[in-house]
């Protein structure tokens, strides 16, 4: 379907880049055993001294891996100018590149037929496979079209598309032509999609007509229409036909097949500075409305393919498959930039764990043979429940490694992964990281694959990270506490987009000079890590994040709700349920199943789905404090039915109201 450029035109157009591949004059030829990169730092043989050398000699480090792994146009002058009190990041300054050359064109040189992308499609054994010579092709159409229709560098373009080639490419066309990309989960409503587009200030957006998810179709384009009613700063939506079911045009949308074929294959790529915008990305916090991450070229992009290439053991010629969608920042790191970064092949998901049955995953394992295998712990808890035999059917042995990431693994689901997924052979990767993080920062083998794992524990930290667990008097020997990173990374977010100051107080001045992740941690007596949760009232719904006071926010819309808090409650396949305790106005005139349905359509209609409440506690008031606040501390423990773990209940104004919510709980469980 893509016209086929030829060798000699992309020669030309790489030249035109003079692209400057740096020789790291300080490797020397021996090769270290643990990370081959390492080779030129003396008496490296294990880790924890690679690890202690990137954090001593930081700027050495990473110089070295910029210049190994990355192309650049020019090179930069400063590695990095960095002052995590105030909330400034830089890495790499004053260098040049572009991302869509390193994920794209410098693999067209050596190896243009290799597969980058492998499109799992719904319907098992439909797949369908992408070359890097096609990718790029299409993504330099795609360049040209969103140029020739006004994109400018610097504009941001809001793409909301199931996981799909096109999706793949449109990011990289952004990337091609120095726009950021937005991408927001296919799963979210037209409000919360809306919201997203006005905050990033996107002119263009990109869909298709539909995505086809478990054997259903999604109308996607029609809730973008719905959004982008509300949105008077949208000038054009480029609708991609996934299906073959017409939908209706307005005057703003562009077939975007058809005019892409109209379009050049080579598109001259942006000459970007590292530390310019490549996307923003939506997530929750605590407080307010979803914050805008953004995250810059250079940084992301080399933090990306480091730890894909050495968490996972990945190998030329593998097949790496996560199942993440492109909508949150797993798929960004793991499905796009690191491993096309580093010229492998990907796997795009459009299904789900259980359609047509519960042996989807491995049938797909045995089909694509698959040789890491990326998920959720949602997942694993939910097929562990259908039993062994759909694990048994197919055969994984070209399996080596298995991840999970998103939430903790508990250890039945850690245990099952382990020995019926993996036949107990492959590792267990368990990492942490998050979408302010850009990639993974602790996981059990960073770099040696034959390190000891410990179940149920992230582990290690990769390089140039540095955990410390902190209280509030800034001690960091405690064995426990709350998680932060006391040095920055090329990898992290480097603001919030439009909210510089949301983005100091958040993560810069909770314990001033370190970067805090919003999660609790331990620290084992052999220095591993294991994560304990959140620390805020973030919670996580199958591997998705959410703020309660998102969910309140919408919840407090309803015009019978005087009040309401929301909290998460341990679920044995979510990970985590929604729970809402509801106060009702004194007018209210409605009944408790009215009320569900009304504020199940709402929280669907504002967010999405998976934000839905599970339980609906109506309660005559919830017990405050003195000073009026809501003492959600004593409502989880009510929900995890540990009374006795109610703790100093002295603040409150009156007792009375934990009897209430006890009764109406009891009542209602
Ligand atoms: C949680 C997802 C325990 C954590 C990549 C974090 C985890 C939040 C793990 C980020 C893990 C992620 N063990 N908890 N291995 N991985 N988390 O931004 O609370 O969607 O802060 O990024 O997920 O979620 P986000």
């Amino acid at each position: 379907m893509w016209l086929r450029c030829t060798s000699r035109r992309l020669l030309t157009s790489l030249r035109v880049l003079k692209q400057k591949r740096l020789n790291a004059s300080s490797w020397s030829n021996t090769v270290a055993a643990v990370v081959p990169e390492a080779a030129g730092f003396l008496g490296v043989t294990d880790h924890a001294t690679l690890q202690d050398f990137s954090l001593t000699h930081n700027d050495s480090f990473w110089r070295a891996m910029a210049n190994n792994r990355l192309t650049w146009i020019s090179t930069f002058s400063t590695v990095q100018d960095c002052d995590l009190r105030r909330g400034k990041v830089k890495w790499f300054v004053g260098g040049k590149l572009n991302v869509s050359v390193n994920c794209l064109d410098r693999h067209v040189l050596t190896c243009p037929d290799r597969v980058a992308l492998i499109w799992e499609k719904d319907e098992p054994g439909s797949q369908v496979k992408v070359t890097y010579r096609e990718l790029l092709e299409m993504t330099c159409r795609l360049g040209n079209l969103l140029r020739r229709r006004g994109v400018k560098k610097g504009d941001c373009v809001t793409i909301y598309m199931p996981p799909c080639p096109l999706a793949v490419a449109s990011m990289l066309a952004c990337a091609r032509i120095g726009a950021a990309h937005n991408v927001v989960f296919a799963g979210f409503s037209s409000d919360a999609l809306a919201e997203r587009i006005r905050d990033a200030n996107s002119s263009t957006v990109i869909t298709v007509n539909q995505g086809v998810r478990g054997g259903k179709m999604v109308n996607l384009k029609k809730t973008v229409d719905a959004a982008v009613d509300t949105c008077p700063n949208v000038r054009q939506v480029f609708v991609a036909m996934r299906t073959e079911t017409p939908v209706a045009m307005n005057s703003r949308d562009v077939a975007m097949e058809e005019e892409m074929m109209h379009e050049d294959v080579i598109c001259e790529p942006a000459v970007m500075d590292s530390e310019d915008v490549l996307f923003m990305l939506y997530t929750s916090g605590s407080t307010g409305k979803p914050k805008g991450l953004v995250h810059t070229q250079a940084g992301y992009l080399l933090y990306a393919s480091l730890t894909h290439k050495y968490v996972f053991d990945y190998h030329d010629g593998d097949v790496f498959g996560c199942v993440a969608d492109i909508g949150w920042i797993t798929g960004h790191s793991y499905c796009v930039y690191g491993p096309l970064a580093n010229g492998g092949t990907t796997v795009l998901f459009e299904s789900t764990p259980i359609y047509p049955n519960p042996g989807r995953y491995w049938e797909m394992v045995e089909r694509l043979q698959i040789n890491q295998f990326y998920g959720a712990p949602t997942a694993i808890r939910l097929l562990l429940k259908y039993g062994d035999q759909w694990v048994h059917k197919y055969d994984r042995s070209s399996l080596k490694t298995l991840g999970s990431v998103g939430e903790p693994i508990n250890t039945e689901a850690w245990e099952w992964y382990h020995k019926v997924v993996g036949e107990g052979r492959c590792p267990i990767v368990d990492t942490w990281w998050q979408t302010e993080t850009g990639g993974i920062c602790i996981a059990p083998r960073p770099s040696d694959p034959d390190a000891e794992i410990v179940p149920g524990m992230a582990m290690r930290p990769f390089f140039g990270i540095q955990p410390v667990l902190l209280d509030n008097e800034l001690t960091s020997k405690s064995a426990s506490g709350a998680l932060c990173l006391a040095q920055s990374w090329p990898g992290m977010a480097r603001t919030i987009h439009n909210n510089h100051q949301r983005f100091i107080e958040t993560y810069c001045l909770p314990f001033p000079g370190y970067f805090f992740t919003g999660d609790g941690a331990n620290r084992s007596e052999e220095g591993y890590y294991q994560i304990t949760g959140r620390l805020d009232d973030v919670i996580n719904v199958s591997g998705h994040r959410i703020g309660t006071a998102e969910i309140e926010d919408v919840v407090n819309h309803c015009s019978a709700v005087a009040e309401s808090a929301v909290i998460g409650y341990a679920h044995d396949i979510k990970g985590q349920g929604v729970y809402a305790f509801v106060v009702l106005k004194k007018e209210a005139d409605i009944t408790e199943e009215e009320l569900r349905q009304q504020l199940k359509d709402r929280v669907s209609k504002s967010i999405a789905k998976y934000a839905c409440p599970d339980f609906i506690q109506v309660a005559p008031r919830l017990p405050k404090t003195r000073s009026g606040k809501i003492m959600r501390r004593v409502l989880r423990k009510v929900v995890e039915k540990d009374l006795n773990g109610l703790g100093d209940l002295s603040t409150l104004d009156d007792p009375s109201a934990v009897q209430e919510i006890i009764q109406g709980h009891k009542e209602l469980c």
